[in-house]
């Protein structure tokens, strides 16, 4: 088993995940880039690298299970462990998305990526993750996701999103129960909010750049070991169910 500290980070090409590899690199991780495209994966690997990260190209679609199986085949095959999981990999399904307008086939896409494409993931590394000292699953969730400020008619929740909101509640719903399952081990699992991040995903209206992005998830992936597990984290702190 190799010394050095192992994360896996999905959906790391490009925008938030990008920058919590080339975070985590730069706190000493070796870094899988977690990618579904493999010109996309090889370029990000190569400005990683450029950029003195230790980094390695993880071919990775977060909804296929033969993609998975065999990503954590490589990290075990390459590495025997993991360190640390950053859930980070995630899809809008478009707008509009108003109730009783919305494709059911697209809420369907948004959950399986965003919801059951985690689960299959987080399953496929857990006995990675056991082996580590340390182990972290940070989920990238999203303020979207808190039914709290959802609910909240004071608070600028965004536009009607019957996929993307709903999936990011779903995927805090899960982050407690596989924190809830893990209490006993030393896998600390956390959900975290970047904030409106300038990317591809929101046509880089927001107002963060991915670094600042990036920063809570790198908090969380590098939690000490009496850290929090089973909470939702903003940088300024826990966010509201
Ligand atoms: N940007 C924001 O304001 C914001 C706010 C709250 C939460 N978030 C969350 O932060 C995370 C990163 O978002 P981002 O803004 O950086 O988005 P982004 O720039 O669109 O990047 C999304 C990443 O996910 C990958 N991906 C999508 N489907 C995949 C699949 N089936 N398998 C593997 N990878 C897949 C994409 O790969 P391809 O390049 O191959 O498509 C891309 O690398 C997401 O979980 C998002 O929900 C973002």
């Amino acid at each position: 088993m190799s010394e050095n500290r192992i994360a896996l980070v999905t959906g790391a090409n490009k925008g938030i995940g990008y920058e919590i590899a080339a975070g985590l690199a730069a706190r000493g991780f070796s870094v899988g880039v977690g990618a579904r495209d493999e010109q996309r994966r090889e370029a990000a690997v190569a400005k990683l690298r450029a950029g003195g990260a230790d980094v390695f190209g993880v071919p990775l679609d977060v909804t296929d299970d033969a993609s998975v199986t065999a990503a954590a085949a490589l990290i075990d095959a390459r590495n025997g462990h993991l360190d640390v999981l950053v859930n980070n990999a995630a899809i809008t399904g478009g707008w509009v998305q108003a109730p009783a307008s919305t494709d059911l086939a697209v809420m369907r896409e948004v959950v399986e990526t965003n919801v059951l494409g985690v689960v299959r993931v987080t399953d496929a590394m857990l006995p990675l993750l056991r082996r580590s000292p340390s182990p972290r699953i940070v989920n990238m969730s999203s303020e979207v996701g808190s039914l709290t400020r959802q609910s909240d008619p004071r608070h600028d929740s965004g536009p009607l999103s019957m996929a993307y909101a709903p999936s990011k509640s779903f995927l805090n719903a899960i982050t407690i129960q596989y924190a809830k399952a893990l209490r006993d081990t030393r896998i600390l699992v956390n959900a975290g909010n970047p904030g409106f991040v300038a990317t591809d995903l929101n046509g880089h209206r927001g107002h963060r750049t991915p670094e600042q992005g990036a920063a809570v998830a790198i908090r969380l992936a590098t939690l000490p070991d009496d850290g929090p597990t089973g909470s939702f984290f903003e940088d300024a702190g826990v966010v509201p169910w």
